[in-house]
């Protein structure tokens, strides 16, 4: 936003960390840690459940200082208030982005367009509550009055991924009779596979689609209404399985979904940030409403943390600040997402969305093009298994890729010593990183080791850890819905303050267009009918080509 006509490189705030990151290029983590015995307390901050040790990054005290300085210069305090106060930080589509108002536990209103939405919000939330009781409690049943054993959610992209990750981090709170299933590509094994083992006179299908006009969603559908009516299910019978989540719902209506079970979506709302709405219904269906709305909470008591907490001690501006340090200043582009929790192996996909489709932007919020880099490639996968899979190349690998080690101190399933040593391994890899192994110490091991001089010569190089490689630790007590509902509002509003500092819209997706948009012609091409014209490059038309052979062979 407005920085009084200049370019974000050009602040006096930036200049001064491209200084101070120089002074510091040389320092090792490890020596910082030996000069302030107090480090740790210096770099951890608490809120909402979470507790965040970010002791083992590449930063000072000054650098922080520095950080918060760029922050408040790009507005960042104002910027976190317009979100709240729905005001258009949707420039480009020139709306609000108002997730907040789906978690709100305050009376305060929330204008949109001169009206308060936050009747509407409470409308949906009390009929998702009889929703999920009525299913919960065996009243709505299926076509031949078998209570539902199962729910199929059809949805791709923020209609998939949040819920996803949400029912699986809180499976433990499942209730035991319902069943959940996500179907989301249009890759026809998808559908297949999870058609194969559910009876349609138990399975209820939720239709989730914020446009009601996502290709992959409309044609899966397709094919579970058609499932449906050939495994005994009837025409009349489908407003009893067919349950929609749009905000154009005249489409879904016209699609064949019965009106009164079209629950409602909003503009205000991004695909991305709709886990909350009842895009959340296959959660709630599965954990309960009361568990959803513990959810959230624990996101609402993040929201006031954001909203209220000075810059430095509020989560996600810190979280928001280390990132803009390493990808600006340090030459990082990755940053991985690394979940020590078995039930929030979703994480990194459903970050990834959210980072990767808020913040892949290459002009700011006028439509100038930017000279620094914005987002970050998300990426990552659950401990302790990357341990033994790519956390080679974080340890020894030439590229930067800063990690977030997200555990919590306690788990759900106590099985033997599992959690203290996955616990122990989590730790291990942060110390590793953070301090590494020098030549003089990698020597002395393999001397320890009684290996030959020869040996010792030629492996001791290979044995070198450079370390200095950051990262943060994200605690938390349990993964409650009240925990889990705070972490992912906690990376939502780390989102946006990096948006906020590269000036760009972090809620638009207009990328994604072109792909749709091309997808078009090329189908027409693949299924042999008439298309405008010859395609553009040789490789595609090659592609299209090899394509239809296979498809006249018969194959
Ligand atoms: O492919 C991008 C996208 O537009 C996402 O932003 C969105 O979450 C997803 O498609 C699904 O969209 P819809 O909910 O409208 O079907």
């Amino acid at each position: 936003m407005a920085k009084a006509g200049k370019r974000l490189t050009q602040l006096d705030e930036w200049q001064a960390l491209v200084d101070h990151q120089s002074g510091l290029q040389h320092t090792h983590m490890r020596e910082l840690f030996t000069k302030d015995p107090q480090r740790f307390r210096h770099f951890f901050s608490e809120a909402a459940g979470l507790s965040l040790d970010y002791s083992k990054n590449l930063i000072t005290q000054e650098s922080m200082t520095l950080l918060m300085d760029l922050a408040r210069r790009c507005r960042v305090p104002e910027r976190i208030e317009a979100m709240f106060q729905g005001e258009a930080v949707n420039t480009s589509e020139q709306r609000p982005a108002l997730h907040v108002a789906l978690r709100s536990q305050s009376d305060e209103a929330v204008q949109v367009d001169g009206r308060d939405i936050m009747p509407e919000v409470r409308d949906t939330l009390a009929r998702m509550e009889e929703f999920v009781w009525r299913v919960r409690s065996t009243q709505w049943r299926g076509f031949s009055n078998k209570p539902f054993t199962d729910v199929v959610s059809i949805g791709i992209g923020g209609s998939f991924l949040g819920p996803k990750l949400v029912s699986a981090a809180l499976k433990p709170y499942w209730h035991g009779q319902i069943n959940c299933h996500y179907v989301a590509n249009i890759d026809g094994s998808h559908i297949t596979e999870v058609l194969r083992h559910i009876n349609p006179e138990t399975t209820l299908f939720l239709i989730q689609s914020k446009s009601f006009h996502t290709q992959e969603t409309l044609e899966n559908t397709k094919v579970a209404r058609e499932w449906f009516l050939h495994n005994g299910g009837s025409e009349d019978q489908i407003g009893k399985h067919f349950v929609a989540v749009t905000a154009k719902p005249q489409a879904a209506i016209d699609f064949g979904i019965a009106e009164q079970n079209i629950f409602p979506m909003w503009d205000w709302v991004g695909g991305r940030y709709s886990l909350w709405s009842a895009i959340g219904l296959p959660t709630a269906l599965t954990i309960g409403m009361e568990n959803f709305r513990a959810l959230l909470a624990g996101a609402y008591a993040m929201d006031r943390h954001f909203r209220e907490a000075p810059l430095e001690q509020n989560l996600p501006v810190i979280l928001a600040l280390l990132g803009v340090w390493y990808n600006n200043f340090w030459g990082a582009d990755a940053h991985a997402i690394l979940p020590y929790d078995h039930y929030l192996r979703g994480l990194p996909a459903h970050l990834q969305q959210l980072d990767m489709e808020s913040n892949g932007k290459c002009v700011t919020n006028a439509g100038d093009p930017v000279d620094y880099q914005t987002g970050p490639i998300i990426w990552g996968g659950a401990g302790a298994n990357g341990q033994h899979a790519y956390h080679q190349l974080l340890h020894q690998g030439t590229c930067l890729s800063p990690a977030d080690f997200i555990i919590p101190l306690r788990t759900h399933n106590p099985v033997a010593n599992h959690h203290a040593i996955l616990f122990a391994n989590c730790l291990s890899q942060t110390q590793a990183l953070m301090q590494g192994k020098t030549e003089a110490e990698a020597r002395a091991e393999l001397e320890a080791q009684g290996r030959s001089p020869a040996d010792v010569e030629r492996l001791a190089r290979h044995k070198v850890i450079p370390g200095n490689k950051p990262s943060n630790t994200l605690l938390f007590e349990r993964a409650t819905p009240r925990t889990v509902g705070a972490l992912i509002a906690l990376y939502e509003h780390k989102t946006y303050v990096q948006g906020v500092i590269w000036d760009v819209d972090s809620f638009d997706q207009w990328g994604v267009e072109l792909g749709k948009q091309l997808g078009e012609d090329i189908l027409q091409r693949l299924l042999g009918k008439t298309a405008d014209g010859e395609v553009s490059d040789s490789s595609t038309a090659g592609l299209i080509e090899l394509f239809r052979n296979r498809h006249h062979n018969g194959h």
